[in-house]
């Protein structure tokens, strides 16, 4: 598939639509600071966490309760929303609280996903993995998000794209008003 036919802006205004639910709990999660691992502190066959203390069962209830909100909000936005400035008729995913619930927890799960990968690659709990780190939840809330949805191909490899660089550009803003301490 040509690169100028995924990157189009009705690509990415369709998908910037869909994951929006996925952006906010993967965002949001690490606001709520659970006390509860999912694996329970277990180990794997290799001695090391299944998935470890980051990945807590209060996360998973949260990001799940932030899909949904999330969706609420942009159902009830849908209407008043200038759709009809695109000249090419727009493939907007229908937002439902099924479809919010989907993305928020695909999105936890998908993060789960990559936290299984990185105690695998002996990389410890909060230590950085790039590019894993910031598209997990990304493959999660889209797989998650098809059970319900057509998803367009288009959209996955324009999210795996844009996702890490938003992240970056965000986090450079974050350090430079002293949010965050290094600018990654
Ligand atoms: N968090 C949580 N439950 C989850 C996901 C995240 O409680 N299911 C919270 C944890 O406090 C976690 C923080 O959000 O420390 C940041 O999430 P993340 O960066 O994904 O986890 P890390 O601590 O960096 O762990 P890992 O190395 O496994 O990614
Ligand atoms: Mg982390």
């Amino acid at each position: 598939m040509p690169l100028e036919t995924i990157f189009t802006i009705y690509n990415l205004v369709e998908v910037i639509w869909i994951i929006l639910p996925a952006y906010a709990a993967n965002g949001l999660v690490p606001l709520f600071k659970g006390k509860h691992p999912v694996d329970g502190g277990r180990k794997f066959f290799d001695g090391r966490p299944f998935l470890g203390p980051g990945k807590t069962w209060e996360g998973l209830f949260f990001g799940s309760v932030i899909g949904i909100i999330i969706s609420i909000v942009m159902l009830t936005a849908h209407p008043y929303l200038p759709w009809d400035i695109s000249p090419v008729p727009l493939y907007i995913a229908p937002m439902s609280i099924q479809l919010g619930f989907l993305l928020g927890f695909g999105a936890i799960i998908g993060d789960m996903a990559g936290s299984f990968i990185k105690r695998r690659l002996n990389i410890p709990r909060g230590r950085p993995a790039p590019v894993l780190d910031q598209d997990d939840f990304v493959l999660g809330s889209l797989f998650f998000a098809s059970l319900v949805v057509a998803i367009k191909f288009e959209w996955i490899i324009l999210a795996l794209i844009i996702t890490p660089i938003f992240h970056f550009i965000a986090s450079v803003i974050a350090y430079k008003l002293k949010i965050k301490k290094e600018p990654w």
